[in-house]
């Protein structure tokens, strides 16, 4: 006892002071037996077994090497499913990657109807009087009879305008869809007589050479709060929109400002060419402002003759 401690301080009895350090020690001991026996075993992934992970590997060498040998990309081919023959290469940039090295020969980019054709002045229509097999009808305001258009494409300018009408740049019309052979005949010549014919080919398709005649393109304008012309599109909110998120809708502007030494056409803002919406990402993605850079092809500037 130190000299500090009262004298008569109360201590509890010996058999209470043992008591109490054993009761907390056998309540710890408890506590602790009915935490382990309430542990369950963490169930363990098992791990990846080799056999599995050997078709992936041959499944992307295939993909990459020899993607038309797969049995995927010859049942879309063959289906006519140019979106599913895309992803089965394993994306857009996949796609044009083995076009542009040469392995793919099962993709023709002459096809009319595949959403991959380029047509241009060195690559004309074959045969030159093209029609789609069929055609939607653009739902939107329209400054001519000309509103038809493959059924994707008519689905995905819908999707467009109505999303650039959310975003508050206004409504977006159609000026032509597809022209068919005959129209484009019409169309040139009126060019011609009105510029001459070296204007005319700045601005205008031949026969056989315009991507109206596939059914893929379309000519947009402004139509808020009514529609306007082609030229001024370019100016309007929804040119300026367009240029931004069309592809996000599967469009690509074909004619850009800079491009006419490859396009060989002046540039052309209200012009959209449906590719779908893989090859559109990838174009957009990979800094492309034309379809023959895009898939590696010369530069066409003008016609053969
Ligand atoms: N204006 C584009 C080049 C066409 O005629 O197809
Ligand atoms: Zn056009």
């Amino acid at each position: 006892m130190s000299a500090t401690q009262p004298r008569h301080a109360w201590r509890p009895p010996f058999a209470i002071r043992i008591a109490t350090p054993i009761g907390v020690l056998v309540t710890a001991l408890a506590s602790l037996f009915t935490l382990c026996s309430e542990l369950k075993p963490v169930p363990v992934p098992p791990a990846p077994a080799a056999a599995l992970a050997l078709p992936s590997v041959a499944l992307d060498a295939e993909r990459a090497h020899n993607p038309c040998a797969l049995p995927e990309v010859q049942a879309s081919l063959a289906a006519g499913d140019d979106e599913a023959t895309v992803a089965a290469f394993g994306g857009g940039e996949q796609f044009r990657a083995a076009v542009v090295v040469g392995n793919a020969p099962c993709i023709a980019l002459d096809d009319p109807q595949r959403l991959w054709v380029v047509v241009n002045k060195l690559r004309p229509l074959a045969p030159t009087d093209y029609a789609p097999a069929s055609l939607g009808r653009i739902g939107l305001a329209a400054t001519s009879p000309s509103t038809g258009l493959v059924e994707d494409a008519v689905t995905a300018l819908g999707e467009m305008a109505d999303a650039a009408r959310a975003a508050g740049v206004g409504a977006i019309g159609v000026n032509n869809g597809y022209r068919s052979y005959r129209l484009q005949q019409t169309t040139y010549a009126l060019h011609v007589r009105e510029q001459g014919q070296s204007g005319a080919d700045a601005g205008s398709a031949r026969p056989g050479h315009s991507e109206h005649q596939t059914g893929l393109a379309v000519d947009v304008i402004a139509c808020s709060p009514r529609c306007g012309g082609l030229d001024e599109f370019g100016s309007t909110p929804q040119g300026a929109w367009v240029a931004e998120h069309a592809w996000e809708y599967g469009f690509v502007v074909r004619y850009e400002q800079g491009e006419t030494g490859t396009t060989g056409y002046l540039p052309e803002p209200w012009h959209l060419r449906y590719i779908g919406r893989e090859l559109a990402a990838a174009y957009h993605h990979g800094g492309y402002r034309t379809l023959e850079a895009f898939f590696g092809l010369p530069a066409a500037p003008d016609y053969r003759h």
